[in-house]
């Protein structure tokens, strides 16, 4: 089978990611995995960073650090990002890279030698924020994209004929009308190019954050230029060129739809085969931006609902191609409304029958004729909905198809059926149910694999989910005396408030990480603004010694523990620990803590917590104890 190749934008470093960008890296972690499904093979996902340009210089200047020091901290940032969401991302190109300036050197020569690049004087305004020049603009003119100001600029820069491509470009859209997805956006595009293309600058010289042109000092390749070659760059000499699929945000059509399909017929490269553009992902009908602080992370999300809530949110919640919006309580409404009732109940519930009943071992088939036929409409019309991309669109078919099993459960009333002794139909009724459970497993995968996997394994799968292909998707394949395991609920129903109030706890948390990490002295902000605070500061802190009493689990919350701890009081102190990851109740009874005594007490799942453990807090690793070498009376203040 043949080769597919995608890649996502390759995203600015000049700040650490958000939901935006983790958004199209999910989208295209999901078609990988559709794509696998489909059979082709190797499937290649590109991602990677854009790092030169003003932009990022001036993103250096303010976090007082160097170019380089800068964008390798941003860039692992996005790298880490990836890997916390479990993304299966195969290359992370980065545009400081050596291996990729070459690239874009031997792009540029090829174009050279077409007699499509010529140097020219500029004189204009141009958009900082968007590295693009902006024409018929006075100096100061708002930038027609960002809105920002513009800024003039005098160079010599190279040139590149793109006015020479309009009607070739007019063509090929006719041609291949599938180049460029949803249809909406196609319009867009040609309607841009029917006014006529000028020329683009493909050299800067009054930036000194770029891949130098060779023999050309001082010119450094225009940022567009440079980016666009990393589709090339991440899999040069592996045969992997031209890509299948460019998935954007619609801000970069432009450049994607008209640019780069003109440098690599300027260079005599094949072209890629497809470009599609989603819409934006807005906070609360608004959209996200730094300065009106509404920006969003993922990996609390991920933290306190897991990475396939927010997938699934974000690809059934909002059309693919169009601007949707985020929200905390639709996240947690669609989490439970489908998740936990939906399919995590349709898989319980079939589990827990199947081993009450015929000792969790598949019973015999066919099934169902109607459910059978139900499931093939349920799988073509999502594959076909999956096909085109509309993510929303098969979600929806899917869980129609959830709807209809719950319902032939309801009507053939497995639990009667046991009682009555009617065998047969049971092992019919039980068999459909967890045949259709399979299906609805291998096609959810794509966008909720980890929990896919979970309930694939239940069913009694050795065999990785991955490894199923469009054929595994038929009716029947289901074995008679499969075991299967026991049923442990692969979505716990979330409280809804508790639950926002956590992600947007972890939130307010890890944009802390994030603006400390850009330099920014966040926890600075006492009242004489330096970092230091009084000897009066630090005694109003009362740190004792105490002992636990006891520990014991806390329901529902696998980090959390509850303690009763001593600190000489007449009762001991109740306090909920974030530590049950790294330490077994059982082992800290009687053990010596230091515990943070007058911090005004607050309710964790309905525990009243009055006081805090004190704990050395690992980066992304476990909490560890404070605690004493010598004896230590219990009630002892720390000073
Ligand atoms: N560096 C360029 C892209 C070069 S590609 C050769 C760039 N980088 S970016 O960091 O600004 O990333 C833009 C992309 O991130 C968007 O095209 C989109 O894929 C994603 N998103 C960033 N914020 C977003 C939203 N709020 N909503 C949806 N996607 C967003 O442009």
């Amino acid at each position: 089978m043949s080769k597919y190749y995608l890649t996502t934008p390759i995203y600015y470093v000049n700040a650490p990611p958000h939901i935006g960008h983790a958004y199209t890296t999910i989208a295209a972690d999901a078609i990988k995995r559709l794509k696998r499904i489909q059979g082709f093979e190797p499937v290649v996902l590109t991602t990677g960073t854009d790092e030169h340009g003003q932009k990022i210089e001036r993103a250096a200047a303010a976090a007082n650090k160097s170019p380089q020091k800068f964008t390798d901290l941003i860039s692992n940032e996005f790298r880490q990002q990836w890997k916390t969401l479990d993304l299966q991302t195969d290359r992370f190109q980065r545009t400081t890279d050596p291996k990729h300036a070459k690239v874009v050197q031997d792009l540029f020569d090829r174009c050279v030698k077409s007699g499509y690049i010529y140097k020219s004087q500029y004189t204009g305004e141009y958009c900082v924020s968007c590295e693009a020049y902006v024409t018929d603009a006075k100096p100061g003119d708002p930038c027609p994209d960002c809105g920002r100001p513009t800024e003039t600029v005098t160079e010599e820069n190279f040139y590149f004929k793109l006015s020479a491509f309009g009607d070739r470009l007019l063509k090929f859209y006719e041609d291949q009308p599938d180049f460029i997805q949803p249809e909406s956006r196609r319009n867009e595009v040609i309607a841009f190019v029917k006014q006529g293309l000028k020329d683009v600058s493909m050299s800067r010289t009054t930036i000194k954050w770029g891949i130098p042109v060779a023999n050309e000092a001082p010119h450094v390749f225009y940022v567009w230029f440079d980016a666009l070659s990393t589709y090339m760059s991440a899999v040069d000499g592996e045969g992997l060129w031209p890509a299948d699929l460019h998935l954007i945000g619609k801000e970069i059509l432009r450049f994607h739809a008209v640019y780069w399909p003109a440098f690599l017929w300027a260079a005599d490269l094949p072209l890629p085969k497809k470009l599609f553009a989603h819409g934006w992902l807005l906070f609360e009908n608004d959209k996200m931006s730094k300065s009106k602080g509404n920006m969003v992370r993922a990996t609390p999300i991920k933290e306190a609902l897991g990475a396939d809530a927010l997938r699934y949110y974000l690809l059934r919640e909002v059309v693919f191609g169009q601007d949707g919006n985020f929200s905390y309580e639709a996240l947690v409404q669609r989490y439970n409304s489908d998740l936990a009732n939906g399919l995590g109940n349709l898989s319980s519930r079939t589990l827990a029958l199947i081993h009450q009943n015929f000792g969790g071992k598949i019973p015999a088939g066919p099934g169902d004729a109607a459910i059978a036929e139900a499931s093939k409409a349920a799988v073509d019309a999502a594959a076909n909905a999956y096909e085109r991309l509309e993510f929303s669109k098969a979600l929806e078919a899917i869980w129609g198809f959830i709807g209809a099993l719950d319902r032939f459960i309801v009507e053939r009333a497995p639990w009667n059926l046991a009682k009555s002794g009617d065998t047969a139909k049971l092992a019919d009724t039980l068999y459909t149910a967890a045949e259709a459970l399979r299906i609805v497993t291998a096609l959810v995968y794509p966008v909720i694999p980890e929990s896919a996997a979970k309930i694939w394994a239940q069913l009694g799968f050795r065999t990785p989910l991955d490894a199923i292909r469009t054929a595994d998707l038929a009716w029947g394949k289901l074995a008679e005396g499969q075991e299967i395991e026991p049923a442990t609920g692969v979505f716990p129903r979330a409280d809804t408030k508790l639950m926002i109030e956590k992600m947007k706890e972890g939130e307010a948390a890890e944009l802390i990480r994030q603006q400390t990490l850009m330099g920014a002295k966040v926890e600075a902000k006492t009242a004489d603004n330096s970092s230091h605070i009084s000897i009066d500061d630090f005694i109003k802190i009362d740190l004792r010694v105490g002992e636990v009493k006891s520990a014991s689990a806390v329901k529902g919350a696998d980090k959390l523990l509850h303690l009763q701890v001593d600190i000489g009081e007449p009762q001991p102190r109740s306090i909920v620990a974030g530590i049950a990851l790294a330490y077994k109740p059982e082992a800290l009874v009687g053990r010596k803590v230091v515990i943070v005594a007058n911090l005004a007490p607050r309710k964790l799942r309905g525990l009243e917590s009055q006081g805090m453990i004190v704990a050395a807090s690992l980066e992304g690793g476990n909490p560890v104890l404070a605690s004493f070498l010598e004896d230590v009376p219990i009630g002892a203040r720390l000073k």
